[in-house]
């Protein structure tokens, strides 16, 4: 059973706690525009500093997904590209991202290896320019805790999902260990200049993005990033 069948139990208010509908997802704020310089800067050195440390997640979130033929899938905050090879040549992909630098990194990746089943489109994830019910599968690895306001993305990817599709949410978020959690906050608001907030609240995030997931599983190594399946009602 998971902790989502307990409603009312002290185990859902253990994991949720009194105010998660509230309370702050970070003890940091960035701005859109200071998340973009990062990643414009970080683009030439992703691929070998985020790229094979987490790539088992990836890896598993593909499997896991099991994209049938034909699906339509968005990959939220595409990045270089890395995830774009991964995909079954019989889906088509979207991708979008927010900053130019890292897509032209993805756009040159396409092209080494002539994958011809996804497209890029520059965007802003709190502001999808698509149409409600567009995607089969709304992905956003390793985005949600680089993004100002999670919870406005998280609005957008479940708008643009189909009733019955999938909304799939890869990233780290603040350990439930009481010194791992003491860690993420203390480092949080340097890690921002690497490209992330390392303290996301979890259970908050889920609450304010009313979000009931169907799975959460623990990926990477060490195994403190959390793999998130919902499906769209
Ligand atoms: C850590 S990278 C993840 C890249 C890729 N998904 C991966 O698996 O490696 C986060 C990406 O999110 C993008 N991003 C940050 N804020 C965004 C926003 N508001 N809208 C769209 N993309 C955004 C960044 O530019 C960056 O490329």
């Amino acid at each position: 059973m998971s902790i989502f069948d307990l409603s009312g139990s002290a185990e859902h208010d253990e994991f949720f706690g009194s105010d998660a509908a509230r309370r702050a997802l970070s003890v940091t704020a960035v701005e859109t525009d200071f998340v973009n310089g990062v990643y414009q800067n970080l683009a030439k050195v992703y691929d070998y500093t985020f790229g094979p440390t987490l790539h088992a997640g990836r890896l598993q979130a593909i499997q896991r997904m099991s994209i049938a033929p034909r699906s339509r899938v968005l990959e939220v905050g595409v990045g270089t590209g890395i995830n774009t090879v991964l995909y079954p040549k019989d889906c088509s992909v979207t991708g979008i991202d927010l900053s130019s630098k890292m897509l032209e990194k993805a756009r040159t990746r396409l092209a080494r290896k002539g994958i011809r089943n996804v497209r890029l489109l520059e965007m802003d994830a709190t502001n999808l320019t698509f149409a409600d019910d567009s995607f089969d599968i709304v992905y956003a690895p390793y985005v949600i805790s680089v993004v100002p306001d999670p919870v406005a993305v998280a609005r957008e990817m479940h708008r643009v999902c189909r009733p019955g599709g999938r909304i799939v949410v890869l990233n780290h978020f603040r350990s439930r260990s009481r010194i791992g959690a003491w860690l993420e906050t203390a480092i949080a608001p340097i890690t921002p200049y690497l490209g992330f907030k390392s303290d996301l609240d979890l259970p908050a995030f889920l609450a304010q993005a009313d979000f009931t997931p169907v799975s959460i599983e623990k990926v990477n190594v060490p195994r403190i990033w959390s793999l998130i399946t919902c499906i769209k009602e």
